[in-house]
């Protein structure tokens, strides 16, 4: 199985959002039907999400939230309620990504509850994961990625499916890939642990940082890769799908 995961942060307004798709659908849903095993979902800014599922209804294509809260609902100005993610017809929820962790101060044990929520749900939760570059440079990628999904995981339901998104945080939106042997290494790592966690082993593994269409290719066919989670190049509906054939 193969996930493209789209990740819009903080881009595109409900009527950019109606245009991308009208590009992209047509030609996805050619991609989607030769390949069974191909997911495609899209994370836009919460005020799209309606606009987003409105636009892929009768396709293949998944929406879902870029972060939510804990709690279905209550006095907590400001954040997104998985619940109503759902009640729209969203699938999945990004969580732990390293923006919400840096600029937002996400600790690993807040998004372990969201993460439990999300299951709870019913939807699908979306790990990210990834070590900085000082913590690369000073030989600490397998403790961060070990810390990261242990705590991250410490209250999830291995009987209900979810994804990792393995991101190297000196990678995103820098341009800088991670070579294909730093980026062997990291999933296998991540597989080792998911599994010595007792989870499936068809667990997908996606990786994000600078994928682009000119990388796509040889990242695609590295192994436990199973997928990528692609901010600045799904903004584009053409570089996007180049990236979805790979
Ligand atoms: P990028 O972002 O593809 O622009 O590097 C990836 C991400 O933040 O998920």
């Amino acid at each position: 199985m193969k996930i493209f995961a789209a990740n819009w942060k903080l881009y595109k307004t409900p009527t950019e959002t109606r245009d991308f798709f009208s590009q992209f659908l047509e030609p996805s849903s050619k991609i989607l039907n030769s390949n069974p095993g191909t997911e495609v979902l899209f994370f836009p800014p919460a005020v799209n999400l309606e606009a987003a599922v409105q636009s892929v209804k009768g396709f293949k294509v998944q929406i879902g939230a870029q972060n939510s809260y804990f709690e279905s609902e209550g006095a907590f100005t400001g954040e997104t309620s998985a619940q109503t993610v759902k009640s729209i017809g969203g699938t999945w929820i990004l969580l732990g990504h390293s923006e919400r962790r840096k600029l937002f101060s996400e600790a690993d044990e807040l998004i372990a509850k969201k993460f439990a929520h999300v299951q709870k749900l019913g939807l699908k939760p979306m790990l990210c994961i990834g070590e900085t570059l000082e913590e690369r440079e000073s030989g600490k990628t397998k403790a961060v990625i070990q810390k990261q999904l242990s705590l991250g995981l410490s209250l999830a339901d291995a009987k209900l499916s979810f994804a990792i998104a393995y991101e190297p945080v000196w990678a995103i939106g820098t341009g800088k890939v991670a070579s294909l042997e730093q980026v062997e290494e990291a999933h296998a790592e991540v597989r080792t642990e998911l599994s010595a966690k007792g989870f499936s082993a068809k667990t997908p593994i996606l990786y994000g940082g600078s994928v682009k269409p000119d990388n796509a290719k040889a990242l695609i066919n590295v192994k436990n890769v199973n997928g990528f989670l692609v901010g600045g190049a799904s903004l584009d509906a053409k570089s996007f799908l180049e990236i979805c054939q790979a």
